[in-house]
């Protein structure tokens, strides 16, 4: 094995240049952003000379500097860390609708980071990302605007103090954003109940009597929805809800470059988490992104949808995989990541259905997986059925990807 500097060929995860604004924290899981972030958000609000719409804690023009970072360049005291990359305009045209008429709908396929970009954004806005209902077939009108306490409405009376307030209600309460996750995946009757509250910005009681009879919206309000693409819905929306929606559609990152930065991102904040002082070696990660580019293209150029993995290959599934091989090796292994474990982190996170996914993986591991793009993505768009062993067709490519095919193969076949 060549000998390496710790400097040149590995990237010291938990050591290198973590977000130094991630906290740990002993009785939080997961922190929500405004917490994980509070520092930076603090200074850039201390730092912000420009015009904030309503309520805002910040102007539009920090929130894009919050969400997409800031470098030396930019001549603040410190630096920004980037949390979500992708087109500057699609997070320039997210923060305008928010401080327009209109709520936000972003859409996407899976894991392609509309919750976090959502999250990122009631965060800088609002300072408090929580306000949050998840859409569900279950979800009733109930969760999106109020219910009562039993108890208190048998002791006192239907009033203000036994009345619950939904998480969408307590943000118009205090005029901050609120979150409606997976929007599509509920009924039409509880979607269109938005569409009122959307334009009227109040929500009725008509369980109570004068004043306490309706709920107003502060100034600075608004709705930050999700929709996955993949649910059937995004299009069934009504037309009177898409009016009081701007869309913005959030592509799967294809860029290897900004891939790259986002898995590390993630794994950083990971270890940091777990404590994990591991090294993620440069050579693991270049075979992960090559290996779903090249599961990407083999999918997009199948002929029928039998041909594809259920799995919508994005980033966060990159980071599900990196996240459960480095565990792996942390727990069960000698804390270095290797190839064989890696593969079968892969394999584990890709196989959805069996037997249909382990075919086509099996299909994709033999025809010289991680060939990289002058092997076998491109020969089967040609229709050329490769045959020769995949290590064969990799083994220029160094001990790492042999690791990588043979624990693969190794992982594949346990499922038959
Ligand atoms: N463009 C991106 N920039 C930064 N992080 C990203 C990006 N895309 C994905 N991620 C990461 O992927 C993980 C999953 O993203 P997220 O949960 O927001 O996806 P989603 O689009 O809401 O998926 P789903 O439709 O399944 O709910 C997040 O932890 C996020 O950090
Ligand atoms: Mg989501």
């Amino acid at each position: 094995m060549a000998k390496k500097t710790a400097s040149e060929t590995t990237t010291t995860a938990a050591a290198a240049a973590a977000p130094t604004t991630v906290a740990s924290s002993e009785t939080k899981l997961r922190m929500p952003a405004e917490e994980k972030y509070k520092d930076e958000l603090a200074y850039l609000a201390s730092v912000d000379q420009d015009v904030r719409p309503f309520a805002w804690r910040l102007s539009p023009r920090m929130i894009r500097t919050f969400i997409l970072g800031a470098g030396p360049q930019d001549k603040f005291d410190r630096t920004i860390a980037q949390k979500f990359f992708g087109d500057p305009g699609l997070v320039e045209r997210a923060i305008v609708t928010l401080a327009s008429d209109r709520g936000l709908l972003l859409i996407g396929d899976p894991g392609t980071g509309k919750s976090w970009l959502a999250e990122l954004l009631a965060a800088a806005i609002s300072g408090n990302s929580t306000h949050v209902v998840q859409g569900t077939a279950g979800t009733s009108e109930d969760h999106i605007k109020y219910s009562w306490n039993v108890a208190m409405v048998i002791a006192a009376g239907q009033s203000r103090e036994s009345m619950i307030s939904s998480p969408i209600m307590t943000a118009m309460i205090n005029g901050e954003m609120g979150r409606f996750e997976e929007l599509t995946r509920c009924s039409s009757d509880v979607q269109d109940a938005l569409i009122s509250l959307l334009s009227e910005k109040y929500i009725t009681i008509p369980e109570l009597k004068g004043e306490d009879n309706v709920v107003y919206a502060r100034p600075g309000f608004n709705m930050i929805a999700t929709a996955n693409s993949r649910d059937r819905g995004v299009n069934d929306l009504s037309t009177a809800l898409k009016r009081r929606f701007n869309f913005v559609t959030i592509p799967i990152v294809t860029n290897k470059k900004s891939e790259k930065e986002i898995v590390l991102f993630r794994t950083r904040e990971l270890m940091a988490r777990h404590t994990i002082a591991m090294d993620l070696p440069p050579t693991m990660l270049d075979i992960l992104l090559q290996t779903f580019a090249d599961l990407r293209e083999t999918m997009a150029n199948a002929s029928s949808e039998e041909q594809r993995l259920e799995s919508a290959l994005s980033t966060a599934e990159q980071i599900g995989v990196i996240e459960d091989a480095l565990l792996h090796s942390n727990y069960f292994g000698d804390r270095v990541l290797k190839g064989d474990t890696l593969a079968r982190s892969l394999v584990g996170s890709l196989v959805r259905r069996v037997p249909e996914d382990v075919s086509i993986l099996n299909k994709f591991w033999h025809a010289g997986a991680g060939a990289g793009e002058e092997g076998g993505a491109r020969k089967r768009k040609k229709g050329e059925e490769k045959t020769e062993p995949a290590a064969a067709a990799t083994s220029s490519r160094g001990p790492e990807w042999e690791a990588f095919i043979a624990g693969g193969k190794q992982a594949l076949s346990s499922f038959k």
